[in-house]
């Protein structure tokens, strides 16, 4: 057992998790500007994404290649107010089941916008993204990941839904021009802090004027220094709230300010 430091939060991995981080061998951490060799590719809020939480037969939720036929299995899951029967693998974060700050997030997010590019930023097997393309069936929704078997999932999930609006993508395939009408995510707070911050800087400032962003991030693993962080790093035109307080998560707002309104 060992431990680190996210946010200011001590928190205890297990010497399996250490290997396992040390295995993840390319992070790409937007567009193809900037790649971290034996990076790690993790994801998500400790209390579901625990390693041993996840893992199965060897697989872990930052492998990378997509699960085979045999390993697929299907799971009931409520989306956008429906309950729908997807597909998963093991190797994805919360394979199977709805995260709970996920959910948080779904709960307390204010509709997105019904046209444009909607980002879903770290999609895992696709809750958000799904949703969105769900409810906003006119806009493009991209589900973005270094995980290719999430992506995959995305995929698969997308086409049993019926969904012709979801890209589920790598990074550095969204083109460079491409900018976002809101910005979901449950970000991968256990990258570590340092990858963490260049994630939010590479794709916040893709965020269109007059638009916001929503994170989800448990309180336990520093929502509150992100927070001030953000604050602190992002330019003048953008703000950040703490949008909702609910089941030990933050929702936090990134809002970028309608061009030409004055900061102050
Ligand atoms: C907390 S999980 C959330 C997954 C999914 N959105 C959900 O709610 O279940 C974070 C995700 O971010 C992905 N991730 C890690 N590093 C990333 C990066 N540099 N760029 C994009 N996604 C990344 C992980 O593979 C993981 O799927």
């Amino acid at each position: 057992m060992y431990s680190v430091q996210l946010y200011g939060v001590e928190i205890d991995r297990t010497q399996t998790d250490s290997v396992q981080m040390g295995r993840a061998d390319r992070c790409c951490v937007q567009g193809g500007t900037r790649k971290l060799d034996g990076g790690s590719l993790g994801g998500g809020s400790m209390g579901s994404d625990k390693v041993g939480s996840v893992e199965q037969g060897g697989d872990h939720y930052f492998t990378a290649n997509p699960a085979s036929e045999s390993s697929l299995r299907p799971f009931d899951v409520l989306l956008a107010g429906r309950e729908y029967r997807l597909t998963t693998a093991s190797g994805v974060f919360s394979s199977g089941k709805l995260d709970d700050g996920t959910r948080v997030l779904l709960k307390h997010t204010p509709a997105a916008p019904t046209t444009g590019d909607l980002l879903d930023l770290g999609c895992g097997w696709g809750p958000i993204a799904l949703s969105l393309a769900l409810s906003s069936p006119d806009a493009r929704v991209w589900a973005v990941d270094v995980n290719d078997r999430a992506l995959d999932l995305v995929r698969r999930n997308a086409a049993t839904l019926g969904l012709d609006n979801v890209r589920a993508v790598r990074p550095e395939e969204v083109p460079a021009e491409v900018r976002f009408a809101t910005i979901w995510s449950n970000p991968p707070i256990r990258v570590g802090k340092q990858v963490l911050h260049e994630l939010m800087l590479s794709w916040l400032p893709r965020l269109q004027p007059d638009s916001s962003a929503w994170l989800v991030v448990q309180k336990n693993l520093g929502s509150d220094s992100l927070q001030r962080w953000l604050g602190e790093a992002l330019p003048a035109e953008f703000t950040v709230l703490r949008a909702e307080i609910s089941k030990g998560y933050r929702v936090l707002e990134v809002r970028r300010l309608a061009e030409g309104h004055d900061p102050g």
